[in-house]
């Protein structure tokens, strides 16, 4: 199992490119449990999740981000919030929601799914939340994209980068 893990988490990569095929119900739902079960402060799980499925509410949101036709174009938009009413410290529940993600990301890649982190919209917050119907102890703080990679993923153009760990790994 370990070795499958970090397996995973290393072939894991962002893909932005998905073919039409929906997500079925049950790999989405193993996508939201694997969100559901991550850490974070105080086990305050700050975060809140709407799954944009309607086209009109997708296009307005597409419109308020430089990545209009990916986020139109993928089978499943996930919106995730802070909700700051379950939260205690931005910097802490941030840290959850990052892990919370990142869970949802490896497990969709566990899947044979491809997914997108969008790290928010480029137009105002309060636009999105307007779109979003959101409350007002909640807050956008990304989307998470999820399909099925199109064939033009299966070469992705680039191999992918990381800093050798001896450039940020320091001991004292
Ligand atoms: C906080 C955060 C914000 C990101 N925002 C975007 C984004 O807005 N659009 C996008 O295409 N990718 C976004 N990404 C994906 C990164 O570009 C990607 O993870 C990085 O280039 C490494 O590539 P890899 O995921 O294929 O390993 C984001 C990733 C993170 C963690």
């Amino acid at each position: 199992m370990a070795e499958e893990v970090l397996q995973a988490i290393r072939e894991r990569r962002s893909v932005r490119a998905f073919s039409p095929e929906p997500v079925s119900a049950s790999d989405l739902e193993k996508i939201l449990e694997a969100g559901r079960w991550a850490p974070s402060g105080k086990n305050t799980q700050p975060w809140a999740f709407i799954l944009v499925k309607s086209k009109a509410k997708r296009a307005a949101l597409a419109g308020l981000s430089r990545q209009k036709e990916l986020i139109e174009s993928a089978p499943v938009c996930l919106a995730v919030l802070l909700d700051r009413e379950r939260g205690y410290d931005r910097d802490k529940d941030m840290q959850g929601i990052g892990a919370c993600v990142e869970n949802m990301f490896l497990a969709a890649h566990a899947l044979g799914l491809g997914a997108c982190w969008v790290g928010g919209v480029s137009g105002s917050k309060e636009e999105a939340a307007k779109v979003l119907e959101l409350k007002g102890n909640e807050e956008l703080v990304m989307l998470l994209l999820v399909g099925h990679p199109a064939p033009s993923e299966a070469s992705p153009p680039g191999p992918r980068v990381r800093r050798p760990l001896q450039e940020f790994l320091r001991e004292i």
